[in-house]
């Protein structure tokens, strides 16, 4: 569906909510206002980084349906387009089941990977797409039983509710499974008590496959792909990544018909982030993200559109280009302090490394291990800009004000 542009504060004005104003949500929206789009910007604490540049912040409890409810039907949104997972999606189903409202790329997606359990199922059992092997327990007694019945050693376990690594941790042997539980318990985004327990992929790689679904010139959604994003995780937290990578031809076919498969039955309009294991020629599907994925902030200096605009673009029913303008890499700058309203030292000298551009998100609280901006490069081959990007990186120096 193709959504007419209006003009922002005006009666007939385009007006998208995003559900969740982090760091990507923020790029979105300043997507979003290129094309003359009114923005409202929701997330549960003030001033997140998306607010700064909306037009409209509004700050809820996106968890609670009553509270989501009430925003979207005082706001009115044309489209409402989530950018976390921790969201009340029973609620926006039965917003867009009313017709009250367009959730992107559609609510049933948005459900389905909230939590770990929906998107693995349809993936492996309905879709029969490779996966590693898996089981979900509720006990401690369940998860040993299920490693014993089959899964084995290594293997990891993930609170089925949990994003950028919580909760989750590597089993190594019998003397490790207590402890995976119990992190596990502690990291989950509500106390559900119910894990997933994975086999351990020995892969060579791994990559996020942009996967945008947009509308052609004759209105029926087409699939394209971006160039391979490969990606460092440490504790399941993404610290670095690049494009292209290179696959095998045979690898990178595979990679596009996972990616297909999947976000065909999700379905809609939008940018997916693929997440693939690969090894030789063989691959696994690992998850997927219905929105823009955070190593593909790379795109912010690799793409003549980046997954901000594509997404942008895709979901208003515009035409999109996944073309590569260049190798490039992108490099996490943390807070490395708990602290409020703090000082980044270092930025000239960052941005004195060749081809490099930084981004620092604007987030009001730092931690440690906060990701507050990134440090994005440009260069000839991916192993220069990786070694850039990480090197400006270094450079910024977060501190207490
Ligand atoms: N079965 C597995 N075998 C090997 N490595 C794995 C497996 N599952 C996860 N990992 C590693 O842990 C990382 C994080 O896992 P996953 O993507 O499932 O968690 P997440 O919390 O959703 O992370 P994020 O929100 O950052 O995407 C993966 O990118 C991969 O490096
Ligand atoms: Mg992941």
């Amino acid at each position: 569906m193709t959504t007419p542009l209006g003009t922002p504060l005006s009666p007939d004005a385009t007006r998208v909510m995003l559900l969740g104003s982090g760091e990507l949500g923020k790029e979105v929206l300043i997507a979003l206002q290129r094309l003359g789009v009114e923005t409202i910007a929701v997330d549960r604490y003030e001033n997140a980084p998306g607010q700064q540049v909306a037009h409209h912040a509004r700050t809820i409890t996106m968890s609670d349906p009553a509270q989501l409810k009430a925003l979207i039907e005082a706001e009115k949104p044309h489209l409402v387009v989530p950018e976390i997972e921790a969201i009340a999606t029973p609620m926006l189903q039965a917003l867009e089941d009313a017709g009250a409202v367009r959730v992107i790329p559609t609510a049933r997606a948005a459900r389905l990977t909230m939590d770990r359990e929906g998107i693995r199922r349809l993936a492996a059992e309905t879709l029969g797409v490779p996966t590693s092997p898996y089981e979900f327990c509720d006990s401690l007694e369940e998860l040993q039983a299920a490693i014993d019945a089959g899964i084995g050693y290594p293997c990891i376990v993930k609170p089925v509710m949990s994003s950028s690594g919580k909760g989750q941790s590597k089993i190594d042997g019998p003397t490790d499974v207590k402890k995976a539980w119990d992190y596990a318990m502690a990291g989950g985004r509500v106390s559900h008590g119910r894990v997933i327990v994975e086999g351990f992929i020995d892969f060579d790689y791994e990559i996020t496959l942009l996967t945008v679904r947009a509308l052609d010139a004759k209105a029926s959604v087409q699939t394209q792909f971006c160039e391979p994003i490969g990606h460092v995780q440490v504790s399941g937290d993404y610290v670095e990544s690049w494009q292209p990578h290179p696959m095998s031809p045979v690898a990178l076919k595979k990679a596009q018909q996972i990616a297909k498969a999947v976000t065909d039955d999700l379905g809609g309009q939008g940018l997916f982030g693929v997440e693939l294991f690969v090894k030789g020629e063989e691959v696994w599907f690992s998850e997927v993200s219905p929105r823009p994925h955070d190593t593909g902030m790379v795109t912010m200096a690799t793409q003549w559109q980046n997954e901000f605009e594509l997404h942008a673009r895709a979901i208003l029913g515009l035409p999109v280009d996944t073309t590569l303008k260049s190798a490039g890499a992108s490099a996490v700058i943390y807070g490395g302090v708990d602290a409020t309203g703090i000082v980044f030292d270092g930025v000239a000298e960052a941005l004195q490394v060749h081809g490099v551009d930084i981004r620092l998100f604007g987030k009001p609280e730092s931690f440690v291990k906060r990701r507050m901006g990134v440090a994005l490069a440009h260069a000839a081959d991916i192993d220069t800009a990786r070694a850039n990007a990480k090197e400006a990186a270094s450079r910024v120096k977060p501190r207490k004000a």
